[in-house]
């Protein structure tokens, strides 16, 4: 495994079919060619992800050269929101490698926001098929550190772009079948996608599975219990163990409500973008504190709150009986 800033580098690497790890605004990627199947496979190998579980396209061109067809309300939302933490569901072009959409008829196209990244696609010249840089299940990775932490020598290139701004990752929205649906909330806020496009559905029983919908996904080595945070002093009294408690900075202060609490505290920001960013960085800091029991507050289900709600409920896990 190499680590550096170069692009001329990593784009050789795409072109030889070897696997390049890169940062984007959102969390860091594992990219291969998205037109060879045998790079898409690489993909799948290391990460120990489903081969039925499709990849999401990483684009800096023209998205018509990657779907067969492009609806008004994709061009719109696209024009509007790209380079951004926004990917589109729309019917596979046929230059993208079967093995990229684990054998689906649709892609998932985005182009990121991230100078390295649009540096690294336009010096390759393709398509990069990349999920979240990490082993499947686990958080993602939003510093370069955390990848070779959970890559290692799996990885040929990585990209050492710093930190992730934007901290989760993308909004999926499925244009490929007439009504927009909302299949992961994520860095681009709901309310922003529907002043340009109108409402979004949730997914019904005909949507495409996605393991980031999983009910488990995104998780740490530590029990999360995620509540609201009125009942933050109740879960911490019935949880043993090392426990820690996620939660804004204001919540702890002197005059905050759960300052009486002998707790380990991981202040977050107050802001809800702040929240985002700092969220995956506080959970694996959580682990290598080798906490056991996160008790973690909920945001308010509005912009970037819903989904840092959602990540926080998937790193929980289905909830026990
Ligand atoms: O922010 C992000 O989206 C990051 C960065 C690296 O771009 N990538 C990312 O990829 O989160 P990944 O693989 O961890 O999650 C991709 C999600 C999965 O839930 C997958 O099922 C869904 O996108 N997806 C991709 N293509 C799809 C398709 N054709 N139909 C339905 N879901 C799709
Ligand atoms: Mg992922």
């Amino acid at each position: 495994m190499k680590r550096g800033t170069d692009i001329a580098a990593a784009a050789d690497v795409l072109r030889a079919g070897g696997l390049v790890a890169f940062p984007t605004e959102t969390v860091y990627g594992l990219g291969a060619d998205a037109s060879r199947d045998d790079a898409a496979a690489k993909i799948f190998a290391v990460k120990g992800r489903p081969r039925a579980h499709p990849l999401i396209v990483h684009i800096a061109g023209e998205i018509g050269d990657w779907a067969r067809e492009v609806p008004d309300a994709a061009r719109r939302l696209v024009a509007a929101a790209w380079p951004g933490p926004l990917t589109v569901i729309l019917k596979r072009g046929p230059q993208v490698a079967l093995a990229t959409t684990g054998g689906a008829d649709t892609v998932g196209l985005r182009m990121p926001a991230h100078p390295m990244a649009l540096a690294l696609l336009r010096a390759f010249g393709g398509g990069v098929a990349a999920p979240s840089a990490n082993r499947f299940g686990h958080v993602s990775p939003t510093t370069a550190d955390h990848v070779v932490a959970d890559l290692g020598d799996d990885v040929d290139y990585v990209l050492d772009g710093g930190k992730c701004d934007v901290g989760v990752e993308s909004t999926i929205v499925d244009l490929s079948r007439g009504q927009p649906v909302l299949l992961r909330p994520g860095g681009m806020p709901r309310e922003a996608i529907e002043a340009i496009i109108g409402p979004l559905a949730a997914p019904d029983a005909a949507a495409p599975a996605a393991p980031g919908t999983l009910a488990s996904h995104y998780a740490p080595r530590a029990e999360v219990i995620a509540v609201d945070p009125d009942d933050v002093p109740a879960a911490v009294r019935a949880a043993s163990g090392k426990v820690a408690v996620l939660a804004p900075r204001s919540a702890f202060g002197p005059w905050g409500p759960w300052g009486e609490l002998s707790v380990l505290a991981y202040p977050l920001p107050d802001d809800l973008a702040g929240m985002a960013r700092e969220l995956y960085s506080a959970l694996r800091d959580l682990d290598t504190a080798g906490v056991d029991v996160v008790i973690a507050a909920l945001p308010p289900a509005v912009g970037l709150g819903e989904a840092v709600g959602d990540r926080l409920r998937r790193a929980a896990g289905p909830r026990k009986p």
